[in-house]
């Protein structure tokens, strides 16, 4: 492996590497939706004593952003190409100082897809650390407004409001409205109190969990939604009399999990690893297991 190769594995990080991961400083911020990363990039070079995790849901600009990193030979930035609504329940708590989530998409016509909702707000509390920010900044009345009525409705927060506030850096979506002179809004939400640690572990494995016969024709074969998640038997392989495979779709609507579950007399498993660990996931790895066992009696 070349050595370019080797820094591109350390900053580009996969969502499952959270699970475990070791943290390369103690000061640690986060960016939801970089864009064209100049922001992100201008912070990591004014603060070389901070770790930046930058989350971007679109795969361009995080390659983007990974060349412009090589380029610049930054140490601080780590980027993860994902959806930032599911990731910050990866981090442990109390262990940022500042979330930037600048210029949203508004999604006007499909709240439920905003970044901001009272979950996001809540997980952001638990990892920011006593005094830790929340900065938004947008160009839509509607979402500041919808913002603030959501941040508002979270316990024990401290919130601050600017308009039209200059910064050190422009991003170039900015740069569009300012020309254009439209308002500006931040809002800081800041965290007063230290949280508690986060959940231990969720354990994605099937104890007591086997093959039955007759399991394939049992299991339903429409998806199955439920609050915030659903499962869907999609396709059921018979490997021998006592052995299937069943690939499955589950999870969250907008990030779904799609993988295989290997199910044999005495035991099962997903083929080739588990889902990623979110609260999501794991509501639905508990669903699969009741539909799994709907109607077997255990002696
Ligand atoms: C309007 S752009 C603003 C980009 C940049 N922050 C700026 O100020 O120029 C919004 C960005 O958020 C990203 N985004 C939207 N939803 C996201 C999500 N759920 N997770 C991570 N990034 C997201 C989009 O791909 C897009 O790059």
């Amino acid at each position: 492996m070349t050595g370019l190769q080797e820094r591109a594995q350390v900053i580009d990080k996969k969502i499952e590497e959270f699970d475990d991961i070791v943290y390369p400083k103690e000061k640690i911020s986060v960016e939801v939706g970089f864009g064209s990363g100049r922001h992100i990039l201008y912070q990591a070079q004014n603060n070389p004593d901070t770790l930046f995790i930058g989350i971007e849901i679109h795969t361009p600009s995080a390659q983007q952003l990974l060349k412009q990193i090589e380029l610049q030979e930054l140490d601080n930035i780590w980027v993860l190409n994902y959806d930032a609504r599911l990731f910050l329940e990866m981090l442990p708590s109390n262990i940022c100082s500042q979330i930037f989530v600048h210029f949203p998409v508004p999604w006007d016509k499909k709240p439920q897809r905003r970044v901001i909702s009272s979950s996001f707000v809540e997980e952001s509390m638990r990892v920011l650390g006593v005094d830790g920010r929340l900065e938004l900044r947008t160009d839509s009345d509607n979402y500041f407004w919808y913002s603030l009525q959501t941040f508002f409705s979270v316990d024990k927060v401290g919130v601050e409001i600017r308009k039209n506030q200059a910064l050190e850096v422009t991003s170039k979506y900015e740069a569009r409205w300012l020309r254009q002179e439209k308002d500006i809004y931040d809002v800081y939400v800041k965290a007063t109190q230290n949280s508690l640690p986060k959940e231990k572990s969720r354990d994605f494995n099937f104890d007591n969990v086997k093959y039955h016969k007759g399991l394939e024709d049992r299991l339903p074969k429409k998806a199955l939604v439920f609050d915030g998640y659903f499962i869907h038997f999609e396709r059921i392989y018979k490997i021998s009399e006592y052995r299937i495979m069943v690939k499955c779709a589950f999870g969250s609507f907008d990030r779904p999990e799609h993988k295989y579950i290997f199910l044999e007399e005495n035991s099962c498993r997903y083929f080739v690893s588990a889902p990623v660990r979110t609260k999501v996931n794991y509501e639905a790895h508990k669903q699969l297991i009741k539909e799994i066992n709907q109607g077997v009696k255990y002696v």
